[in-house]
């Protein structure tokens, strides 16, 4: 017993819920025990723009939220959208999520989760606002970028891991934005109508993932309703399926201004307020947090015996059990910003999520043995893209351009020159955060694509840089597109180019499918995402073959937008009620993406889901299963030789669909239920295997509420993109 301890006398034993040897649920009960009604309802609603009180008396720390998927948002004033104007809160920016989905790479998902959440952990946040998981609907909806594309599997998969790595670090994750929320357009004044079945097979099984596999701390409501109730406070949605069905026990975080109604807030399901505009109140008064629909209101109903505290304490317990996962957890790791690794972390995920759409006359990669003399154009090659697009918007401490990447690459190898070639958005502000670009330029359109063309015709290579931007009515929050044509007459310059040069790269940089009406004319096409601080490094080690490209796309790129089931059988973005709520209907049903390409049959997608080219090539060996038939509790193993037949190391996505032959209700031709990404040497050959078990097998049958694997005819494919099948193993499900 050492001299202090003689001096005092032995202190009160620790407080359980002090002590983190003790189990999350004693010190949740414990804590909950020693606090007043007040303190729990002062803990279910925010107290500024980003943060909702601990319980200061008991030394609860208060609860720190923070944008966004992609990185860490800087500060904002207390109650308000704009700077606080600190100066140590730039951040590493990580590629959107769009191009960690095209990685199809568990292991990138979880450096990723990791990256980010060190970064969270060291600006000691609670919670990242993200990952976002939507699916992929409408190429209209304007934030598709943040989100993980239109197959439920892939994007199950792909979350799963970056949750892991947030959560590693003491940090939750709040997977958002459940649910359908699937386009931006009336996003706070639309109800979903949409069948259990479509519900249950696309648009919640990510979500389900999220919880059940990822573990997920947290949840974010969605803006839009369904069933006429917000997804905020959902009973549906948040009570019956999340809590319920799938046990979830973190806490339901309402979108910022998603709640508008005390008694379903209390009742259905919601955890956290956030972001309210209270009643009759100004945003950003003084008492606004005291207004909140979860404050007040609910003292007062309590106080007056009109409800009784059942709800108030599962939203206490939920709030305290994040506390003991994150801010009272005194071993979690301390975190790092801005560090070497994380910049590696965003270039890796960036080159691997690059995916090669067309490579006619190997264009790419671009040879740089000769001196080449390299024109690179297009707005898209300087415009900084960490600055805007809505809540994602950050504020890095580098942006590296494809120009400067392309720069840096080509020094003293070759020469590079520059043309704007179209002016787009030249501004570079949001929330405060500026660009510091001056890439305001009066020049006509003909004459920027007369000196784009001059330039193209003189030179070796061209690359072109174009595709979206983070401005309204493109890849932005809170907007969706007007339609799927590239902006700023970018086509008319693309064939312009196409006839200077026939050493043509596009690279599209985008979150969405766009048109592509001179895909012909073009030989090289690269789809580069919003990529983030290692933008330029991860497009050049691409194009000049330094990385071999092995992204594939996590959605289709329909040939137009009439092909899109969203559009061609609605509704979008649905029709307003008597009352202002568009009532949207979701008629494709299950037939969403490549599910209704392959029902449909007659038109084919500009580039199917899961498409993707290398700079080497791949052979398919036929795919063998270790038996003819399984039992419903049983697993079958499929094994399917691949080889690397060019000249280069590369890796490839092998991927496996489940087709059921005969089902008593309707089911896509195939789904996918299995990917693996493997690295090849040049002539390396290796046997890729998957399991099938029932689960591959089921639907979800919308009259018994009830997953059902059906006895029957079944193939497993295997196939290197949605519309690229390799090899077809029948097999029986007894
Ligand atoms: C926004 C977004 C949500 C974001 C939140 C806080 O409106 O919908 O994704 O996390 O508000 O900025």
């Amino acid at each position: 017993m050492g001299l202090m301890a003689s001096i005092f006398p032995l202190c009160a034993q620790t407080p359980v819920y002090l002590d983190d040897t003790k189990p999350v649920e004693e010190r949740v009960e414990d804590a909950l025990s020693r606090m007043t009604v007040a303190e729990k309802v002062a803990m279910t609603h925010a107290q500024s723009k980003f943060c909702s009180p601990g319980v200061p008396r008991l030394g609860i720390p208060e609860f720190w939220m923070t944008d966004g998927p992609h990185g860490i948002r800087p500060e904002v004033l207390w109650d308000e959208w704009d700077q606080a104007g600190w100066t140590n809160d730039s951040c590493v920016a990580y590629p959107a999520l769009t191009c960690l989905a095209a990685t199809w790479d568990k292991e990138l998902s979880l450096l990723y989760g990791k990256s980010i959440g060190e970064e969270a952990r060291y600006r000691n946040k609670t919670v990242i606002l993200g990952p976002g998981i939507n699916i992929y609907r409408t190429p209209l909806n304007g934030r598709n970028f943040e989100y993980m594309g239109e197959d439920p599997y892939l994007a199950g998969q792909m979350v799963v891991p970056y949750i892991k790595g947030v959560q590693e670090n003491g940090v939750a994750a709040c997977v958002k934005h459940y649910a359908l929320n699937n386009h931006e357009m009336n996003r706070h004044t639309t109800n979903v109508i949409v069948d259990d079945r479509a519900l249950y097979e696309i648009y919640l099984p990510a979500f389900k993932a999220a919880v059940q596999q990822g573990d997920a701390w947290a949840i974010m409501g969605s803006y839009n309703q369904y069933k006429n109730q917000h997804g905020c406070h959902n009973q549906y949605l948040l009570n019956d399926i999340l809590k319920g069905e799938w046990g979830f026990d973190g806490v339901v975080v309402s979108d910022w201004g998603g709640v508008h109604n005390t008694d379903e807030a209390i009742t259905n399901g919601l955890d956290m307020e956030f972001g309210s505009w209270t009643d009759g109140l100004s945003n950003g008064a003084s008492n606004a947090y005291d207004n909140y629909y979860l404050a007040n209101p609910y003292l007062e109903r309590i106080n007056s015996g009109q409800v009784g505290t059942t709800e108030l304490d599962d939203k206490a317990r939920r709030i305290l059990r994040l506390a003991f996962r994150t801010n009272m957890d005194r071993n979690r790791p301390y975190g790092s910003m801005r560090s070497p690794e994380h910049y590696a972390a965003a270039r890796q995920i960036g080159a691997d999520g690059i995916v090669l759409l067309q490579n006619n006359g190997r264009v790419l990669p671009i040879q740089l043995n000769d001196q080449p003399k390299i024109a690179v154009i297009g707005e898209n090659a300087v415009k900084m893209m960490t600055v805007g697009g809505g809540s994602s918007s950050l504020k890095v401490q580098r942006e590296v351009s494809p120009l400067e990447g392309i720069q840096n690459r080509a020094k003293g190898v070759a020469t590079v020159a520059y043309a704007r070639g179209y002016v787009g958005d030249a501004s570079g502000e949001y929330n405060g955060v500026i660009t510091g670009q001056d890439l305001s330029d009066n020049r006509t359109a003909a004459e920027l694509i007369a000196e784009a063309v001059e330039l193209a015709r003189s030179s070796d290579y061209v690359i072109f840089v174009g595709g979206l931007n983070k401005s309204k009515h493109q890849d932005c929050e809170d907007s969706d597109r007007a339609g799927l044509e590239l902006p700023y007459n970018q086509d008319e310059l693309i064939r312009a180019l196409a006839k200077a040069n026939k050493n043509l790269t596009v690279v599209n940089v985008s979150g969405n499918a766009v048109a592509m009406p001179w895909v012909k004319e073009v030989p090289a096409i690269v789809q580069a995402w919003f990529l983030g601080s290692e933008a330029g490094n991860s497009i050049a080690s691409v194009l000049f073959g330094d990385i071999n490209p092995s992204g594939k796309l996590p959605f289709t790129f329909p040939a137009k937008l009439e092909d899109v089931p969203a559009h061609l059988l609605g509704e979008y973005p649905g029709t307003p009620d008597e009352n202002g709520i568009f009532q949207q209907h979701y008629n494709e049903g299950i037939f969403v993406g490549y599910r209704w390409t392959d029902k449909q049959k007659k038109t084919k997608p500009l580039f199917p889901f899961g498409h993707g080219l290398s700079y080497t090539t791949f052979a398919y060996g036929k795919a063998t299963a270790d038996q003819k038939s399984m039992t419903p509790d049983g697993q079958i193993i499929i094994t399917v030789p691949i080889k690397n037949t060019g000249d280069r190391a590369g890796q490839e996505i092998v991927q496996l669909y489940i087709s059921d032959k005969k089902s008593s209700l309707p089911r896509p031709v195939k789904e996918l239920k299995g990917f693996e990404k493997i690295h090849l040497h040049p002539g390396e050959e290796q046997l890729v295997t998957f399991t099938i078990d029932k689960d591959a097998l089921c639907y979800f049958d919308d009259v018994q509420h009830e997953w059902v694997a059906e006895p029957g005819k079944f193939e497993a494919i295997v196939a290197s993109s949605a519309a690229d099948i390799r090899s077809v193993v029948p097999f029986e499900l007894q």
